[in-house]
């Protein structure tokens, strides 16, 4: 079990994620003493009045910008980091049917944010986790990232973005297991949430298998709760089964 009632210290990457509003605003509610702190690319989007203690507007691809955010915080060591940063479709692209709809810009903006921004985040905060408290590196993957699970093909860049995060938050456990062994790193598919990430996509889909970012933020902190004590790199569904990469 995660002792989230008492960690006092927490970033959440993506700040203006839907889902990573509602976990900031739960955790703040269960938590009310702790320091939560958002990173996010655009501090524009954000609600400034809610739950976070400090915002940085960070470009993830520029390593300064990170040190400097993680130079201003508010603490020094981290209890609990949650990466919710996503990209999946922009105005100009959708996801990919085939491979004539294949498109660099688009490819390259998919492991940006899905991979690049997370090891850098990773990079400068490590860090921050060489402390002796049990402590945790969580990330929001996606289902169809997993390879083994992919019947269905198409959606080359969020895919295999996810799929490349997967593996990065692999070899973030493997790392952390033997440098900063008190943390505990996982992947969390979180299940199709109402929000600008998965809009586009639910027409048709029965209602009860779309979820709330409320119901959704709820269920991924039982998740982290639940997680047991010495365990590391695994890939949660939100009812808490572990997924096969
Ligand atoms: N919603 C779903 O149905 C669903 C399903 C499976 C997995 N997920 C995963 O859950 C996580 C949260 O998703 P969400 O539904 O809350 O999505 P969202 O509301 O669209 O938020 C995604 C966040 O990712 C960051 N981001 C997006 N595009 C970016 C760009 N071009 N450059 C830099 N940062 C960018 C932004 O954070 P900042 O600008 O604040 O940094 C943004 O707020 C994502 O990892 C997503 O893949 C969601």
């Amino acid at each position: 079990m995660m002792d989230i009632q008492n960690f006092k210290n927490i970033v959440i990457s993506g700040a203006s994620s839907t889902i990573g509003f509602h976990i900031a605003s739960q955790l703040q509610q269960m938590n009310p003493k702790a320091s939560i702190v958002g990173l996010t690319s655009n501090i524009n989007k954000i609600d400034k009045t809610s739950s976070w203690d400090q915002l940085y507007e960070v470009d993830y691809l520029d390593q300064n910008s990170l040190i400097k955010a993680k130079k201003s915080m508010p603490f020094d060591s981290i209890d609990l980091l949650i990466f919710c940063n996503g990209f999946l479709h922009c105005d100009e692209h959708g996801p990919e049917k085939r491979l004539e709809d294949c498109d660099p810009t688009h490819l390259l903006k998919s492991f940006e944010v899905n991979v690049v921004s997370l090891l850098m985040v990773a990079k400068i905060l490590k860090s921050m986790f060489k402390h002796k408290r049990r402590s945790g590196f969580f990330a929001l993957s996606a289902m169809v990232g997993s390879i083994s699970d992919n019947r269905l093909g198409g959606w080359y860049g969020y895919r295999s973005s996810k799929a490349a995060m997967n593996m990065c938050l692999k070899n973030i456990s493997i790392e952390f297991g033997r440098s900063n062994y008190h943390t505990s790193v996982h992947g969390i598919h979180p299940g199709t949430t109402l929000s600008p990430l998965s809009q586009p996509f639910i027409a048709g889909r029965k209602p009860d298998t779309i979820y709330t970012p409320a119901l959704t933020a709820k269920r991924i902190l039982q998740v982290i709760e639940q997680s047991a004590e010495n365990s590391t790199g695994e890939f949660y569904h939100w009812d808490g089964h572990i997924l096969t990469w």
